[in-house]
């Protein structure tokens, strides 16, 4: 028999939701195992689920499991091996009578849901849980999870695969090539307009970016701030924030995770800082990571970094403890 996986989707009645969770069930994502769906939303909303579970059973996915809805997040949690935290509100919206303009506005609202949730997934979920914040801010949304957790057993992400996604399709772009082609793209630092996408260090057809690209102009002025500002564009274009490329992304940290990293690749994700490329401890930081094929994932630890680098990597840390700071009311 197929080994069976427990997976726990929050704000799974929104959009990003509506794209993600039939990937997660369609036999690609988790290979052979059984996905048995655990669906969370807030008790306003909880009931539309049934709909979503009525599509799902009408889709033919054999890999699917069992599917339960609730707005109990800590009934949700028991014995779950993935979580996929997506459940909070987007910028781009007027809440309270203001446009959220920025991902770190969102701090104040999104904050305290990963509190209770953290605690729950500490408490609950399995020891060698793993779990990917989608909600924004992510990183530090992250941050407060593990912290309220406590459980240094399970592993905390926050999603930076969409960035990376967005700047292996400029490269590509640039330098005529598909996007398999472009490998090691990082995102370091903060899932923000601070976040800087290493051009220097991604492969390019094999190749080093440096040694590909020789303009440092268009990096500066057109590539990092592209990929800085893409989710803002998005939100501009389609008055709303990316959803089918952000559950696209989330399906790609899972089987980054969930399968052996090729040797010379990497893939990215923001993880607490063990003190590696001198990121203060205990942030949640953009990092190339790999998998290794006891299943567990490590920081890539043999990256240079141009001292270009290092200064735009330096103004994310920065940020990243700025926001620390911001929410140290939250923290135990
Ligand atoms: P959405 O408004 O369509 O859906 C969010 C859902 O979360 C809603 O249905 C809401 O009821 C639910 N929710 C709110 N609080 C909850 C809670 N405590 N528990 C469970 N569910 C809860 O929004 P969306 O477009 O799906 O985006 C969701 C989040 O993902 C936003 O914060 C957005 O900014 C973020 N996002 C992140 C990335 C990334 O790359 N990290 C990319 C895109 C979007
Ligand atoms: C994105 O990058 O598309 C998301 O973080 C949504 C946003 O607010 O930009």
């Amino acid at each position: 028999m197929s080994k069976s996986i427990k997976v726990v989707v929050t704000g799974a009645a929104g959009q990003i939701a509506y794209s993600l969770i039939p990937r997660l069930v369609d036999g690609n994502t988790f290979g052979d195992k059984i996905v048995d769906l655990a669906l969370v939303e807030i008790p306003q909303v909880v009931d539309k689920l049934k709909g979503l579970v009525m599509e799902l059973e009408d889709s033919y996915f054999p890999k699917m499991g069992k599917v339960t809805y609730t707005d109990n997040f800590e009934e949700a949690s028991k014995d779950a091996d993935w979580f996929l935290l997506v459940g909070s509100i987007p910028r781009g919206i007027v809440y309270n009578g203001k446009k959220i303009e920025e991902r770190s506005d969102l701090l104040s609202i999104n904050g305290g849901i990963f509190v209770q949730q953290g605690e729950a997934i500490g408490k609950y979920g399995k020891d060698d849980a793993k779990i990917l914040v989608v909600g924004n801010p992510a990183n530090t949304n992250a941050f407060i999870g593990k912290d309220a957790a406590n459980n240094d057993n399970q592993l905390w992400m926050a999603m930076t695969m969409l960035d990376s996604n967005r700047a292996k399709s400029i490269l590509a772009k640039k330098t005529n090539n598909n996007v398999s082609n472009v490998k090691n793209m990082i995102i370091w630092g903060n899932h923000s307009p601070t976040m800087y996408p290493d051009s220097e260090n991604a492969l390019i057809a094999e190749k080093l970016g440096s040694e590909v690209i020789n303009d440092m102009n268009w990096i500066e002025s057109e590539f990092i701030p592209t990929v800085q500002q893409r989710g803002k564009a998005v939100i501009d274009a389609r008055g709303a924030s990316s959803a089918t490329s952000a559950a696209k992304a989330a399906i790609d940290t899972v089987i980054a995770c969930e399968n052996p990293t090729d040797s010379g690749d990497c893939f990215s994700a923001a993880i607490a800082s063990d003190g590696a490329y001198d990121v203060p401890e205990g942030i949640i930081c953009g990092y190339p990571l790999i998998a290794l094929d006891d299943g567990s994932i490590e920081i890539k630890r043999d990256i240079s970094l141009s001292e270009f680098a290092k200064s735009k990597f330096k103004i994310s840390i920065d940020e990243l403890l700025s926001e620390r700071e911001a929410v140290k009311h939250l923290l135990k």
